[in-house]
């Protein structure tokens, strides 16, 4: 099963592809932690896009389309794979259509509000990534993950400012892609305000399993 998860930032795409990855057996995809693992090792990818994810803007089309055509070459990517944060644009939506047939678009819909306090409430992993959050799904211990013990912190996308960039940047250039996909027949939608073993539950409908 080829699948995108769409939806604007905070809306839970990689919290529930963490659990569908599980459950449907798809391989994750996710251009945020692509980039971000780049910006982490410091390659020149990494260093050239910093300010850009720092900001809250998108990284130029042809980068990311470029980036995502390898990935999807990937042995591992062959069987079947859940892209998360991609596309993001009509330009990158209709690149891959030139190289991917897609099963379903999964549309998470979630106010601007709950985005802001998603966001604002976030922590994630230094060391393995998982993320957190200060209420919905708070640590056992303050600060520290879970699953690895690393240390937690903020994503500096998820400053305030940069908040309401990836806000703006979602309604403006990701939002088209709902109808897009829609009048393609590929879009689902899902409420994404409930709990995410909730949201699993319903995705894990939509998808006939
Ligand atoms: P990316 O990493 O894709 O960020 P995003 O779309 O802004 O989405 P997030 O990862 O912030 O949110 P999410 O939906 O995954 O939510 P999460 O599960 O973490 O992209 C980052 C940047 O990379 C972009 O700004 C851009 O610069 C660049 N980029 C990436 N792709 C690109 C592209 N295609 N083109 C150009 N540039 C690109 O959940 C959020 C919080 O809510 C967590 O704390 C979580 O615990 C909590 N939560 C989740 N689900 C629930 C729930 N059901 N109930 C309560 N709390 C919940
Ligand atoms: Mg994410």
């Amino acid at each position: 099963m080829k699948l995108v998860f769409l939806g604007p930032p905070g809306a839970g795409k990689g919290t529930l592809a963490t659990l569908a990855k599980e459950n449907l057996s798809l391989v994750h995809i996710s251009t945020g932690d692509i980039f971000r693992a780049n910006i982490r090792n410091q390659t020149p990818l990494g260093v050239q896009v910093k300010a850009i994810l720092d900001s809250g803007s998108l990284v130029p089309d042809d980068i990311t389309i470029a980036i995502v055509k390898d990935r999807l070459q990937q042995p591992d990517a062959l069987g079947g794979y859940l892209l998360d944060g991609f596309p993001r644009t009509i330009v990158q939506a209709q690149a891959l259509s030139g190289f991917e047939q897609l099963d379903a678009v999964v549309n998470f819909v979630l106010k601007d509000s709950e985005v802001v306090r998603r966001l604002s409430g976030r922590r994630v992993c230094k060391s393995c990534g998982t993320g957190f959050h200060l209420t919905s799904l708070p640590p056992k211990k303050e600060g520290v993950c879970d699953k690895c013990g690393g240390t937690l912190m903020q994503r500096p996308d998820d400053e305030a400012s940069a908040i309401q960039e990836r806000l703006r940047v979602y309604h403006a250039q990701t939002a088209p892609l709902v109808e897009w996909y829609q009048s393609r027949g590929l879009l689902k939608e899902i409420d994404a305000s409930p709990a995410p073993e909730t949201v699993m539950k319903v995705l894990k409908e939509l998808m006939g399993r």
